[in-house]
């Protein structure tokens, strides 16, 4: 018995400080301590045989524990969102091999960004929308053509996934009404995804993005609007710029207008070469209406346009496929 006792304090230690704690259960003390049933007195054997039991259970249990530990502090902490190289499956890629953010989503940011400096608060816009916001309270009236110009998607539900950043305006005018009430203005960007039911080609696209901004006081000209997307467009490519406008209809403006720049010659442009950018007007006085605010006693104008033109220009990109393409050689450009 105090043999048992020995062995069973030689292997505990021994087991909480090995590597291969399984390979101690092999010891020759312990199998000896087996053997020896058989040699004892018959009274004795009984006794002799539970604790040698005993023993085995505490010995396996002290193993499992072990066992467990080692695993704790063998097992390095993986990071589940490393990139990896799917050729090698080696997770030691340059850092240029990391991804990058899509130039879309940077452009946009700085898009937003510029109208932020400018003193617009920026909103994200939907994907998802109801024909009110869309096409409704922008006083497009019911079953008017303008509406077959926005070529838009519709869920069963009638639901739709908005085809311009306009879908936000209402929500920006019933938010802002107080700050119109309170002395103020309201002065807002949206900007998001639109969805339109094209062919696709490489100036059209199902999927794209556009900035919308929204411009409200008692006396909002026209010539602000001007001096606004002028800022805008000059701080956006670095450099002075000629404007030019011309009419053109969209129901929740009037006047509306094209809104076109020369393209500059740092660009590629030829003197005389005219890019149309966007839309833009004065808000129709039944577009304020809808929102509540009172077109006898306030004025804005508004601007809407696709985010893939300007980005375009910028980097002399020729089709506009490339951006939801995935292409890794056209996005390593951007990184
Ligand atoms: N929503 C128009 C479009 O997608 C663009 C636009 C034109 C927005 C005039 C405006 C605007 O806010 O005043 O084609």
């Amino acid at each position: 018995m105090q043999n048992i006792e020995d062995v069973q304090k030689d292997l505990l230690t021994k087991i909480a400080a090995s590597d291969a704690p399984r390979e101690l259960l092999k010891t020759p003390e312990l199998k000896k301590l087996y053997g020896v049933i058989k040699d004892l007195p018959a009274e004795d054997r009984g006794a002799y045989g539970k604790n040698v039991n005993e023993l085995r259970v505490k010995l396996e249990a002290a193993v499992l524990s072990r066992e467990s530990e080692l695993e704790d502090v063998n097992v390095e902490a993986i990071d589940v969102t490393a990139p990896w190289d799917a050729n090698t499956g080696s997770l030691d890629l340059l850092p240029t091999e990391y991804g990058t953010q899509h130039p879309l989503t940077t452009e946009l940011a700085n898009v937003v960004d510029i109208f932020t400096r400018m003193g617009f608060e920026a909103f994200e816009s939907r994907q998802i929308d109801d024909d009110e916001h869309m096409f409704g309270t922008l006083n497009f009236p019911e079953n008017h053509p303008a509406r077959d110009g926005y070529d838009t998607f519709r869920t069963e539900e009638g639901f739709i996934p908005p085809a311009h950043t306009s879908t936000m305006q209402n929500r920006i005018l019933k938010d802002g009404k107080a700050k119109l009430e309170a002395g103020g203005q309201i002065a807002a960007v949206s900007y998001g995804r639109v969805f339109r039911n094209e062919d696709v080609d490489a100036t059209h696209e199902h999927t794209f993005y556009q900035c919308e901004g929204v411009f409200v006081s008692r006396d909002a000209t026209l010539g602000q609007m001007l001096g606004t997307l002028r800022s805008f467009f000059e701080t956006y490519y670095g450099q002075k710029l000629k404007i030019k406008t011309q009419p053109a209809y969209f129901p929740f403006v009037e006047p509306g207008l094209e809104f076109a720049i020369e393209k500059p010659a740092a660009l590629g442009g030829k003197s005389g070469e005219w890019l149309e950018m966007l839309g833009c007007g004065m808000i129709h006085p039944n577009v304020l209406s809808s929102a509540g605010i009172d077109p006898n006693e306030y004025r804005g104008f508004a601007w809407g346009g696709g985010i893939e033109r300007l980005v375009m220009l910028k980097y002399g990109i020729e089709d506009l496929r490339y951006f939801e393409s995935g292409k890794l050689q056209f996005l390593r450009k951007f990184a």
